[in-house]
């Protein structure tokens, strides 16, 4: 009788310290939107040609149960697409979502496919509470090819956003081992596994499961998000229009025909702009469309260059990568049309 009262209590001490360290593991939630990552190709060497998106972030949870090791996981489907397809909509609704659960949960991972999620990454952090960490993953390959990179891509953004060092970094993408700010990242390569770069390197890689970091990000909002998006149901349109030899202005008066509110020319070397562009700039930005200088050499900043540039008032891209400005000055005209306050903001953000 003694003996198993004695094995009942041990039992009961047994249980209720289980369930305490498993109300210990931090909670961190899955917002799935698609991507390789969710991929379903028609045979097991297919990667190219599947489907993007096909699968469910129940799917994909249910055939990587090792992450409940490491946080109390959830998880929910925004949209299943090829990000190709990004819309501002989805990322309206993906900022709004990620706002609502910053104060419920102790992290977030946001499932994408490759293609635009530099993008994403930075619309992100310009505009979500940065209170927990944020990290984007996704996968080259689909979750149905031999040696897929999306599960230790799902495990490690799971271990990094439960984890409380990635806390104040700002938004975070993490890929094959290596660790991303949002700002500097991008896509350099359209079919390797170790695609993602940053001209001015990782912040860290995910030593077996475990952050290590090698840098700090820059311009990272700390208290709060830079813009606020609550509510809208649409974006400021802004084009970008690539530079290059031979240009004619043509790109940048269909721009302005298709009703642009902001352009962004991708210019070559320091943002330079080829000289018949640059007069249907000029007349662009005498009607009030804010034009913005970055530059297509893929690193380095664009700074002031042709006296003519200043007079007729184009704003410096800094090094943000034209897809990056495109965002800054979507959301930059949700607040303002004047230029020097634009300007401003490219030297924050
Ligand atoms: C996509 O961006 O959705 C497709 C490509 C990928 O995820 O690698």
């Amino acid at each position: 009788m003694i003996l198993s009262i004695f094995l009942l209590v041990i039992l009961f001490l047994f249980l209720s310290m289980a369930s305490a360290s498993a109300e210990e593991k931090p909670s961190v939630h899955l917002l799935a939107t698609g991507g390789t990552i969710a991929g379903k190709a028609s045979s097991e060497t297919a990667t190219t040609g599947y489907e993007a998106g096909a699968l469910g972030v129940e799917d994909l949870l249910s055939a990587l149960p090792e992450v409940k090791d490491y946080a109390r996981v959830t998880g929910e489907g925004i949209c299943g697409i090829d990000s190709k397809d990004m819309t501002d909509a989805i990322w309206l609704t993906l900022s709004e979502r990620v706002n609502a659960l910053a104060g419920e949960k102790d992290g977030l991972v946001v499932i994408h496919g490759t293609d635009t999620m530099e993008e994403t990454a930075y619309f992100l952090q310009l505009t979500v509470n940065p209170s927990i960490p944020l990290v984007l993953t996704g996968a080259m390959r689909p979750a149905t090819a031999v040696s897929a990179d999306g599960p230790m891509n799902l495990l490690n953004a799971v271990r990094l956003a439960a984890h409380p060092s990635a806390k104040g970094k700002g938004v975070l993408v993490m890929m094959n081992d290596t660790i991303f700010g949002a700002r500097n990242v991008t896509k350099g390569n359209t079919l390797s596994l170790d695609t993602f770069r940053s001209p001015d390197g990782p912040l860290g890689y995910m030593n077996d499961g475990i952050p290590c970091w090698c840098a700090l990000p820059v311009r990272v909002p700390k208290e709060k998000a830079p813009f606020d998006v609550k509510g809208l149901t649409a974006l400021p349109k802004v084009y970008i229009v690539y530079g290059h030899a031979g240009a004619d202005g043509a790109m940048v008066k269909a721009a302005v025909s298709m009703g642009a509110e902001g352009i962004v020319y991708a210019g070559t070397g320091n943002g330079s702009v080829h000289r018949e562009d640059e007069k249907a700039l000029a007349e662009a930005a005498a009607k009030g469309i804010p034009v913005v200088r970055s530059s297509h050499a893929g690193s380095g900043s664009v700074i002031s260059a042709e006296p003519s540039y200043e007079k007729e008032g184009f704003i410096q891209g800094g090094s943000l990568s034209p897809q990056k400005a495109r965002i800054l000055l979507s959301l930059a005209l949700t607040r303002t049309k004047d230029f020097g306050d634009i300007g401003e903001m490219f030297g924050k953000y």
